[in-house]
């Protein structure tokens, strides 16, 4: 288990070059089960952990994978298998999004049930809910859910915009001959991403980033070439670095557009961010005005900029509150932020925050994805040394991490174990 060791108080200064979205390249590689025919995806963060588990999980199911850069090279030589290994659906939530193509083709999928996690219980029953909308049957057996019976198309409704929820049922439609309309779909920019990618494989998207989203599906999707999106939650997390460290960071490849709530609040609490296309820049001198954020589905306040909020509002002249509406339990945070000498107290889904004039290095544990990023957060502001423990959950979202930082200013260096 690696860790990182960061001398923090220094400012971050220069230009950060941001990668492809995680969030969007999963669905996106997974989506090309949905055609025997070679698809090539560029802009692909390659060299997380959570891509090369997605790779490992098309190669499980029969794709071949080539990886060169960010690029990725799909393709099929053998006919694919309708089941989702376990060691390996343990391991990432996300390839549940396998049972909607291999469903929507084959009639029949097995995938394990993804259990809980860090930031809580996270059941499928809207994706469940979903198929059975569309005329799957479902069996339980062994922790497995096995759908079975072929799809139609048809109205879904959720009853919570899930995201993944949205990426399973738009692949499944995609390949079901017929107009299928999904009702209080999630908006996030990474499924409006999806539905180009399904748009190019011959699906007719419309309202892919809106809560309407029709697709007009068929039988036989060709492969496609797709660029994805970049990474809004990584551009998100630089951003407030930028601003907790009282620096200037210009974010280059970035996407302002779908940034929006952030980029209020972090201006309400007093950053300079200038947008430009396809970058932003992010500007703070001294410590910032308290400013509290609800977590929602997007256009809503990003429950993955939470934590880094979170650290950035411990250094506020002021108290904040920070209520988290989407997950029940990603608090993780706060708990490792007050040993750096933050002020945070909890009651349910609120955390307030009392600003301190200043965090001090401690050794601390990332206990998921963005509570990692967090304490990154708060250890670069941190004058004195910080030991960030169990790196591999930061290792899941952010791309060269140590190296982008390194070259913005920052002392850090992972020590490898
Ligand atoms: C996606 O997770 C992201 N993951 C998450 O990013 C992100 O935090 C989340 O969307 C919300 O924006 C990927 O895209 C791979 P949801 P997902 O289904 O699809 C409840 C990160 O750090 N729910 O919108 O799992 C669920 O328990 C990760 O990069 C049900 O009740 O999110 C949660 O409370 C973490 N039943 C809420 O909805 C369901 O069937 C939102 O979940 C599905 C979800």
């Amino acid at each position: 288990m690696d860790r990182f060791v960061i001398d923090g108080g220094r400012p971050l200064r220069g230009t950060i070059r941001i990668s492809g979205a995680k969030n969007a390249a999963l669905p996106i590689l997974i989506a090309t089960l949905l055609t025997d025919e070679p698809c090539l995806l560029e802009n692909v963060p390659t060299k997380l952990r959570d891509i090369r588990l997605t790779i490992r999980v098309l190669e499980a199911i029969g794709k071949c994978v080539d990886v060169s850069g960010s690029r990725v090279f799909v393709h099929a030589d053998k006919p694919l298998k309708t089941r989702a290994p376990y060691d390996l659906v343990k391991q990432m939530r996300a390839s549940v999004l396998v049972a909607g193509p291999l469903l929507a083709r084959f009639g029949w999928v097995r995938v394990p049930i993804p259990g809980g996690c860090a930031i809580g219980v996270r059941p499928i029953d809207i994706h469940i809910k979903g198929f059975e909308d569309l005329g799957a049957r479902r069996v339980l057996e062994q922790g497995d859910l096995i759908l079975d019976s072929p799809l139609r198309p048809g109205r879904v409704r959720f009853k919570f915009p899930s995201v993944g929820a949205t990426e399973n049922l738009m692949m499944a439609a995609a390949a079901v001959a017929g107009t299928t309309v999904i009702v209080n779909a999630a908006r996030e920019p990474e499924i409006e991403d999806l539905g180009s990618f399904l748009a190019a494989m011959g699906a007719r998207v419309s309202g892919a980033g809106t809560s309407t989203v029709t697709i007009r599906g068929s039988r036989t999707l060709r492969g496609a070439k797709h660029s994805v999106i970049p990474d809004r939650i990584e551009t998100g997390t630089y951003m407030l670095a930028a601003a907790a460290t009282q620096g200037s960071l210009r974010l280059a490849g970035a996407e302002p557009a779908h940034l929006k709530a952030l980029i209020a609040k972090m201006r309400a609490a007093g950053a300079a961010v200038r947008e430009g296309r396809g970058r932003i820049a992010v500007s703070m001198k001294g410590r910032p005005r308290p400013v509290s954020v609800v977590t929602a589905p997007h256009p809503g306040f990003p429950t993955d900029l939470q934590a880094p909020w979170m650290a950035w509002m411990s250094l506020a002249q002021g108290s904040s509150r920070i209520r988290e509406e989407v997950f029940e339990n990603r608090f993780m945070h706060a708990a490792e932020l007050s040993r750096m000498g933050a002020r945070i107290a909890l009651s349910g889904e609120t955390a307030s925050v009392h600003g301190v004039p200043g965090l001090s290095g401690a050794p601390i544990m990332a206990s998921d994805l963005r509570a990692g990023a967090a304490l990154l957060v708060a250890a670069l502001a941190a004058p004195g040394r910080t030991t960030v423990q169990r790196v591999y959950h930061i290792d899941r979202g952010y791309e060269r991490i140590e190296a982008k930082l390194r070259a913005a200013g920052a002392r850090i260096r992972r020590v490898r174990r």
